[in-house]
């Protein structure tokens, strides 16, 4: 392969042109024929190992060596003795160049290097003679530096909690189910008993997606404002009973703030079977509390409205911070605004009318019952972890995020 770096008088554009092409013409040739050749050698035999990689040596010196390599002659001869005015094309082809040719010498030596390691795996222990023969044909590594530290990750303080609540519930003999973050109106809304233009769909500040005009309500999609979806899907696909538990990330119009977050995560139930009742529910979300923030918390129901359960409640644990005193030591406790009170889900019994959706994969209304409930886990995250800034979660800012490592 006698390519030379030939000396340029013109340079114009199809001039470098016509120079880049032969050089990368020869880089070319010189890789496959360093390549082909290794790879025709019966390589199990020791002195094949010590040419393959003199052949490799040879073929890195003559393009990259830092003394008289392709690259530095392109470099002397090309930029260095280039015209002023042709300065600036001349640097960037030399530039080019060198990431080219840099690249391919990278790959050839990773190909060699794996032939390599292929053949060893082939007949162990036939390879180099001494330790001291693979070091010195792996010049330029030095394998006493040590090794490049991978740091290690942690899981994302709201998804640690969101696994500690799913833990609760599979516990207790629940399965895992998830659902499509981009829903249909029906799965979002209809079918879990908001009618068409019903006041209770403005509670959720919801994201269309755009263009859906053309089709009937309930097929136009939007970014799914709970998970209660999944309980409708879910429910579709499988018979009663039914316990689940449904984890996933949620989408409101509310702009950022300290509390707010366009995407959150929630945490939906689902429990239906024969005569299931409001003491099971209360039953099951007292247990769960107390696993989740400590035995001594208590529960507290209150009546509420959500258009798919019947009777609805919202639940408050007495808050985990100040024992429900409302106070810490003499200061008033900010994050239950000295209530005693932290509201934490919203639950009740499965409405009928929703269950007559999925009446067919046999849910129907008079002979199963159940209950439902959902909570927000980035919230509960923020007061587990005494954090004053929902952002902070979203930020992917390392230095709040070590501190959980
Ligand atoms: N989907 C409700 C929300 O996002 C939360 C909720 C309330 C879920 C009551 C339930 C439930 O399953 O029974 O505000």
């Amino acid at each position: 392969m006698a390519y030379t770096v030939p000396k340029l008088t013109d340079y114009s554009a199809a001039a470098l042109d016509r120079a880049s092409a032969e050089l990368l013409a020869a880089l070319e040739q010189d890789v496959r024929k360093l390549l082909f050749d290794s790879g025709k050698r019966s390589s199990s035999h020791e002195a094949a190992w010590k040419l393959r990689w003199e052949e490799w040596k040879s073929f890195r010196d003559k393009w990259i060596s830092r003394k008289s390599g392709v690259l530095t002659q392109i470099n002397d001869v090309w930029l260095k003795g280039s015209p002023k005015e042709a300065k600036r094309p001349a640097g960037q082809l030399v530039n080019d160049l060198r990431k080219r040719v840099e690249e391919e010498v990278a790959r050839a030596e990773a190909s060699l290097t794996r032939s390599e390691e292929e053949d060893q795996r082939a007949s162990p222990g036939q390879s180099f003679a001494s330790m001291d023969d693979a070091l010195r044909t792996l010049e330029g590594v030095d394998i006493t530096l040590p090794g490049a530290r991978r740091p290690i990750g942690a899981e994302h303080p709201v998804m640690r909690t969101m696994h500690e609540i799913v833990g609760v519930f599979q516990r207790l003999g629940y399965s895992v189910a998830e659902g499509p973050v981009v829903e249909t109106d029906y799965y979002n809304f209809e079918a879990l008993n908001f009618p068409p233009d019903h006041p209770a769909r403005d509670t959720q500040d919801t994201l269309f997606i755009a263009g859906q005009q053309s089709k009937p309500q309930r097929e136009r999609l939007l970014l799914r404002t709970h998970t209660s979806p999944v309980q409708i899907r879910t429910m579709e696909k499988m018979r009663p009973p039914l316990r689940i538990v449904i984890p996933g990330t949620v989408h409101r119009n509310d702009p950022p703030d300290a509390s707010h977050s366009p995407m959150f995560h929630q945490i939906e139930g689902l429990a239906v079977d024969t005569n299931i009742t409001f003491g099971d529910l209360k039953g099951t979300l007292d247990h769960a509390m107390k696993a989740l923030f400590g035995s001594s918390v208590k529960t507290h129901f209150r009546p509420s409205f959500f258009p798919f359960t019947e009777p609805s409640a919202e639940v408050f644990v007495s808050c985990f911070l100040c024992g429900g005193s409302g106070k810490r030591g003499a200061d008033p406790c900010r994050p239950c605004k000295q209530s005693g009170w932290i509201e934490v889900l919203g639950c009740g019994m499965v409405d009928p009318n929703v269950f007559e959706f999925v009446k067919d994969n046999g849910y129907d209304p008079k002979k199963v019952s159940g209950f439902a409930f959902g909570m927000g886990v980035d919230r509960l995250a923020l007061l587990k972890y005494g954090v004053d800034d929902l952002q902070y979660f979203f930020q992917g800012d390392v230095r709040f995020l070590q501190q959980f490592g």
